[in-house]
């Protein structure tokens, strides 16, 4: 009898007229879990790709910021004339804990375990991780051409991410860019324009004596220290001023350069 009763509804709604509620009900329902199984699909598969695109983009990232990036280079293999180290940003050495291949910077910094709360933060990033990837350029004697720091902080409208590119004596920048923001075109974002990131090469990190003399800043101080502050962008340039020295400082990696520098680690 119920058997009876399903194959009457099912003869009921296959004999209602094309344009019935129901018929439009149902075919409605049928197209959206259509729809929403071919964007999960998507959205699952296009992960898988959107993480790649976003390592190669950090690696692009790195060489160009090493200086050995050009149209049409084989990044994966260049690539791999990088060391990548992790470095105990509070002891000033090199860690083995972490293997450099898993290690996620971004989810350090916000891991209690592994990061500490700011008291004093000029970048404005809240937390900072106790460890960090950097990125060691050696010459083919294995001795070390450049050393690539990850730095960030808050600019006026967004964190930028980026990395500065130091001169094997850990004092000379090499180098600078941003690989994320959302500052302003034409504004902040002209942290991206070339004749602006070549400012950086060559500018000193500390005087002879050990002070932390690098500065973004309308007037140069002293030239060899002294980027120029990005017209009509002062709050960025702030931000860009705050958090190279924060990154560069006390806080940051000055005990790991100070170890480098003095071959102790
Ligand atoms: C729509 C809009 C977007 C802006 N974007 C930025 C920005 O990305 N970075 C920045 O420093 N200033 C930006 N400014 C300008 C700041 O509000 C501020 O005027 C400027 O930083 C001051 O720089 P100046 O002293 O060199 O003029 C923006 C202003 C407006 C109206």
């Amino acid at each position: 009898m119920p058997e009876q009763r399903k194959e009457n509804i099912f003869t009921k709604f296959k004999n209602m007229p094309i344009n019935s509620t129901p018929k439009t009900i149902f075919v409605a329902v049928v197209l959206c879990l259509f729809c929403s199984m071919i964007v999960s699909f998507a959205a699952v598969k296009l992960k898988v790709l959107q993480q790649a695109n976003k390592i190669r983009d950090k690696q692009i990232n790195i060489l160009q910021v090493a200086g050995i990036y050009y149209e049409g280079i084989d990044v994966e293999e260049s690539f791999s004339s990088f060391e990548p180290r992790i470095v105990d940003i509070n002891e000033g050495v090199f860690t083995d804990r972490f293997n450099p291949k898993d290690f996620d910077d971004a989810k350090a910094a916000s891991d209690p375990m592994l990061s500490i709360e700011l008291t004093d933060d000029p970048a404005s990033i809240g937390r900072r991780s106790n460890f960090a990837t950097v990125y060691l350029l050696k010459n083919k004697d294995q001795s070390i051409d450049k050393i690539i720091l990850p730095i960030y902080g808050y600019g006026l409208w967004s964190t930028l991410y980026g990395f500065v590119a130091l001169e094997e004596d850990g004092n000379e920048i090499f180098g600078l860019q941003f690989y994320q923001h959302a500052e302003t075109p034409g504004l902040g974002g002209e942290v991206d324009n070339p004749k602006w990131k070549s400012q950086w090469a060559g500018k000193k990190i500390r005087n002879p004596e050990g002070d932390l003399m690098i500065q973004v800043a309308k007037t140069a101080d002293a030239k060899e220290y002294h980027v120029d502050a990005i017209a009509g962008a002062t709050l960025t340039s702030n931000g860009v001023h705050n958090l190279v020295r924060f990154w560069l400082g006390e806080s940051g990696f000055n005990k790991f350069l100070t170890n480098f520098k003095n071959g102790t680690m």
